[in-house]
């Protein structure tokens, strides 16, 4: 199963929870692997500390084969790194997209669960990742930019992919009022504007124990598994567990 976590903002969470989705799933024992499809500014590497051998860059201009270019963390888990910064990335060429499609489906055929975290905004590669993802998260917070830009987000992707299944995540909310509030702002906007239902998949709250975690280079998920976010990032493994 692939799924795409993007947001339309930046900021909002999207590799913490990519990566510490991938940690839980990994430790009930799916093989989970986390695309950084953040062709712009490679990150994942940097919250895990990892050196990258190979990356999607090399894939497509070397044909180095993917799975050569997958990190292994744990035996369950592996990290496929983007490229950071590398500005031909971000305009990836129509045939190019499709190379890489062929090699990420092979790829994401080896494991029960692709988690691809896409970069801010809606360029062409989020859009693309979304096409080609079988369930579509989108995270947001209770900030009003936030929920903006990801209803932009739901909205290019309905308009121009027909796409109409999207699970939201509020991640960052002080409490689950306030979440549950942004959940029904940016509902309530795509059922009246562009007649979708969306679901809600889970919120997670703010922590300061991800900021710690995140510092220190060790998803939260590991370090404090005890914390309010961790619990709530467990729950929605759980969830993505039921979907298949
Ligand atoms: N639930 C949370 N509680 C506290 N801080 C968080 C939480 N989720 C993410 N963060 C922090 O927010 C910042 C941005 O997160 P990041 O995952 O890099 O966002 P994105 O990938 O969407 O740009 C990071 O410093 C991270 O530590
Ligand atoms: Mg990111």
């Amino acid at each position: 199963m692939k799924i795409c976590i993007s947001s339309g903002k930046g900021g909002v969470g999207k590799t913490t929870l990519s990566v510490n989705l991938a940690y839980v799933l990994a430790e009930t024992g799916k093989k989970a692997l986390v695309i950084d499809g953040d062709l712009g500014l490679a990150n994942v590497d940097v919250m895990l500390r990892l050196s990258a051998k190979h990356t999607i860059q090399d894939i497509l201009d070397m044909g180095a084969d993917p799975r050569e270019a997958v990190i292994h963390l744990e035996e369950n888990l592996g990290v496929l790194p983007a490229s950071s910064g590398t500005p031909e990335m971000v305009t990836l060429g129509p045939e190019e997209r499709d190379i890489l499609g062929g090699y990420l489906k092979a790829l994401a055929n080896a494991y029960d669960v692709t988690l691809m975290d896409t970069s801010a905004g809606i360029g062409p590669s989020v859009l693309w990742f979304n096409a080609f993802a079988d369930e579509k998260l989108v995270i947001a917070t209770s900030d009003p930019t936030s929920l903006t830009d990801a209803y932009a987000l739901i909205k290019v992707l309905n308009n121009e992919y027909g796409l109409d299944r999207f699970r939201v995540v509020i991640n960052l909310a002080k409490d689950s009022t306030e979440g549950l509030r942004a959940y029904q702002t940016l509902s309530g906007a795509a059922r009246k504007f562009l007649d979708i239902d969306l679901s809600l998949l889970g919120m997670v709250p703010y922590d300061e124990e991800v900021m710690r975690s995140v510092r220190q280079q060790v998803p939260f998920v590991k370090a404090v598994p005890e914390s309010k976010a961790a619990r709530s990032v467990q729950e929605l493994a759980h969830k993505i567990l039921s979907f298949t």
